[in-house]
């Protein structure tokens, strides 16, 4: 099994490369599937779950892989419908953007339920919700979902329940491509989800974004094109929080400066500063750094994709703080393992309460992507060797996360690349 080790105490300076945003990647290559030609998206990061996105667009047919460290070549033309029965799908949440794609695309689709990072129950009744709206009919059972598209309506109003990142990019892709109006409210204004919307109307769509709503006039069919995707947000402020922890000061680079500011603007009032300067973003950590009281909710707010490091960064705060997790009540399997560490803390349903502690190493479990940051970015402050296991979590979604650290003086080694 694959570990991390790494010992606590040295702090960061230097510079970070940030790849390109994980969640921008997996909608934009499974849209790859409604083109008939070839597509080239650039700054795509070399994570599992995206060599996994890649993998299952092999298997429909399509050609899909890496033509250089960043660059993927998509082009589906050949590309097939096949039963989804394959195991990464029920590993896999964004697996969820092949069921509009191949509704749109071959009119109907069998899979296995998409899966994803295990911090509760992941439904998809919007998703379904939606799907039926536009015409589809569902047949479930125990192992497969299976849907099939109809008569399409006309216009079509999808009003989501609930925000869904997920369920509003499956509306999207699969209202695309159609004869009809299609209007989605409620919608996720995830950066992911514009990075989408902006990809899809480049190929040929024709979608625009209001403040609560999402118009989708389709068009006939969508043209290959050469695309750069976002940087990862939640790398960069993975990163923030590390600095916030061990002191020092790092220059990020390849950075998306509006897509951080709400959250920056927490590190400011905590004492973790920010400037730019030369293209880069600077993060250096005060004398002393006061924690903060934050709630994750959907974009603009406190992502909660960032909840578990924050977590991590408050063990080490004057006067500790708390996280109330709006999006994933579940999101705190990392709790009993940065207790391990030492961490002083309380969880009451969604919220937690963190006090200023005196961590020290220990032998960790990642138990998810982000659980799995939040124990590196928690023992490169502690004092003494940590061992963390379960590093397969992590490299579904941050490129190199071990060598960028040590680039900056870090203390952490993989015994895997
Ligand atoms: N929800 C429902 N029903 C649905 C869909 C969602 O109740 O049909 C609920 C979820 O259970 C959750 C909330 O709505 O409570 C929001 O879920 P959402 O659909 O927005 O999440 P997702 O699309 O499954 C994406 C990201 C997650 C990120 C969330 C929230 C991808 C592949 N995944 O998931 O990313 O946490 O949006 O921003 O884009 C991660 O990168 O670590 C990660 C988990």
């Amino acid at each position: 099994m694959e570990k991390i080790f790494v010992t606590g105490g040295r702090s960061l300076n230097g510079k970070i490369e940030i790849s390109g945003m994980k969640n921008s990647a997996l909608p934009i290559i499974f849209a790859c599937l409604l083109i008939n030609e070839e597509c080239i998206l650039e700054n795509i990061p070399m994570v599992s779950d995206v060599e996994n996105a890649l993998f299952i667009l092999r298997q429909m047919g399509a050609y899909a892989s890496f033509i250089d460290e960043h660059t993927v070549k998509i082009n589906a033309r050949n590309a097939s419908l096949i039963d989804l029965d394959l195991d990464i799908i029920s590993k896999m949440r964004a697996s969820s953007y092949l069921m509009s794609t191949c509704l749109s695309r071959f009119g109907s689709v069998s899979m296995a339920y998409p899966g994803g990072c295990n911090f509760g129950v992941r439904p998809i009744e919007q998703h379904i919700k939606g799907f039926q709206a536009l015409g589809a009919t569902l047949i479930e059972n125990t192992d497969l979902i299976s849907l099939k598209f109809g008569k399409r309506p006309k216009n079509t109003k999808i009003v989501l329940d609930k925000i869904s990142v997920g369920a509003t990019i499956n509306m999207i892709m699969a209202s695309a491509i159609s004869d009809g109006i299609t209007i989605i409210e409620n919608i996720a204004k995830e950066p992911h989800v514009l990075d989408l919307i902006a990809f899809l109307n480049i190929c040929g769509a024709d979608i625009s974004l209001y403040e609560n709503q999402i118009k989708v006039v389709g068009v006939k069919g969508l043209k290959g094109i050469r695309y750069r995707i976002y940087s990862d947000m939640i790398e960069a402020l993975t990163f923030a929080c590390c600095v916030g922890v061990t002191g020092g000061e790092i220059a990020l680079q390849n950075v998306e400066g509006e897509h951080l500011e709400g959250v920056l603007s927490v590190f400011d009032k905590m004492g973790i500063s920010h400037r730019y300067k030369n293209g880069a973003l600077y993060i250096k950590k005060n004398a002393s750094i006061r924690g903060a009281d934050i709630v994750t909710a959907p974009y603009p707010a406190f992502p909660t994709d960032l909840h578990p490091q924050f977590s991590a960064l408050l063990c080490y705060c004057d006067g500790g703080g708390s996280v109330i997790e709006g999006i994933f009540p579940n999101r705190f399997a990392y709790a009993v393992e940065l207790e391990k560490l030492g961490a002083r803390l309380n969880r009451v349903d969604n919220k937690i309460i963190i006090e200023k502690s005196l961590l020290h190493g220990a032998t960790l479990d990642a138990t998810d992507l982000r659980a799995g940051a939040a124990l590196v970015v928690a023992a490169l402050g502690a004092t003494g060797k940590s061992t963390i296991n379960n590093v397969n979590y992590i490299v579904r979604g941050y490129e190199r996360l071990v060598s960028k650290l040590a680039s900056v003086g870090a203390d952490i080694f993989c015994d895997v690349k």
